[in-house]
């Protein structure tokens, strides 16, 4: 029996991916985008284009179109205007589902004791799930999310984006109790994509194969000229992975916390690894390792699994 998995995300090129990857190796029962990456109009259409693609029967849900009490902010110089550089995007022409995001969230979560959050994107929509009704915390299996860094951020010198995106609903979801399993970026960028591995997913030849090829091909581009290497960092399918695919990881249990005010350090996941002292209680499971080459063999299976 597969995972029962609810993806929360702003796709977003490594949105697409973990979707795909979802979709493959658990039972997804429903996605829900939010603002980040790009606009909320876009991440709904490009979610929608996602299973469309896949031919997924999976609704999609609108979640927040901002931040809890910030401004949106967006990604473009990495993922494009759309959310989704790169391959000329096909009409949509699946519809999102009218429930709000929020509304489905807690509705999936009721209706069954065993449904693992995967939270990609900023954790807006998370935090007023857990903030209206924080009996979710428990009824979830799990929240396993790509967000933080205990070394060096992407956005700031301190701040990954989707927690500095949205800082305060980060911390809702760290101090909401619920068993939190953390992909930061360090070990995000362990599970990394370069031409050869994109000429791979090329290769399998079916139409989400060739679509991700695309995808990837922009993201690279964009991280070549963003950071001087064409070398990308498949960050959000490692959060679908650390629940379908566990044995690819290793983790320690830690606390986490979130910077809201700091001058320079806005967004920052404050991530207690002292040894020695009084280290906070964990409140995390903080994803230390992936094995690369078997989270690379997990995508290639779902991309060439798909049509
Ligand atoms: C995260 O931000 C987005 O650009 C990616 O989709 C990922 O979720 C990495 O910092
Ligand atoms: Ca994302």
């Amino acid at each position: 029996m597969s995972v029962p998995i609810w993806l929360d995300c702003d796709p977003g090129h490594d949105d697409v991916l973990a979707v795909f990857v979802a979709a493959h190796a658990a039972e997804l029962v429903g996605i829900s985008a939010v603002s980040g990456n790009a606009p909320l109009h876009r991440t709904v259409a490009n979610a929608l284009i996602a299973v469309q693609l896949a031919e997924l029967d999976v609704p999609v849900h609108a979640g927040a179109a901002k931040p809890l009490t910030r401004e949106a902010r967006h990604a473009a110089h990495i993922h494009g205007e759309s959310g989704l550089g790169g391959p000329v995007l096909p009409e949509v022409t699946r519809r999102a589902d009218p429930t709000p995001a929020v509304r489905a969230l807690l509705d999936a979560a009721e209706a069954r004791d065993d449904l693992w959050l995967v939270a990609v994107g900023p954790l807006t929509n998370v935090a007023l799930a857990l903030t209206l009704e924080p009996a979710l915390a428990e009824r979830l299996a799990g929240i396993s999310l790509m967000g933080g860094a205990w070394g060096p951020g992407n956005i700031t010198a301190a701040a990954e984006f989707n927690v500095w995106a949205d800082p305060e609903a980060a911390q809702i979801v760290f101090e909401s109790g619920a068993n939190l399993v953390m992909a930061g970026l360090d070990l995000t960028h362990q599970f990394l994509i370069d031409r050869e591995r994109i000429e791979r997913v090329r290769a399998l030849g079916g139409r989400v194969a060739r679509f991700s090829a695309e995808l990837l091909d922009f993201f690279v581009e964009a991280y070549e000229r963003s950071y001087g290497e064409a070398i990308g960092p498949l960050h959000d399918p490692c959060s679908v992975l650390a629940v379908t695919h566990p044995q690819l990881f290793a983790s320690e249990r830690r606390h986490v916390a979130v910077e809201r005010r700091g001058e320079l350090t806005r967004g920052m996941t404050v991530v207690d690894r002292r040894s020695g002292g009084m280290p906070e209680a964990p409140n995390t499971t903080l994803l230390t390792r992936i094995d690369d080459a078997g989270a690379f063999e997990a995508l290639v299976a779902a991309l060439g699994a798909l049509p």
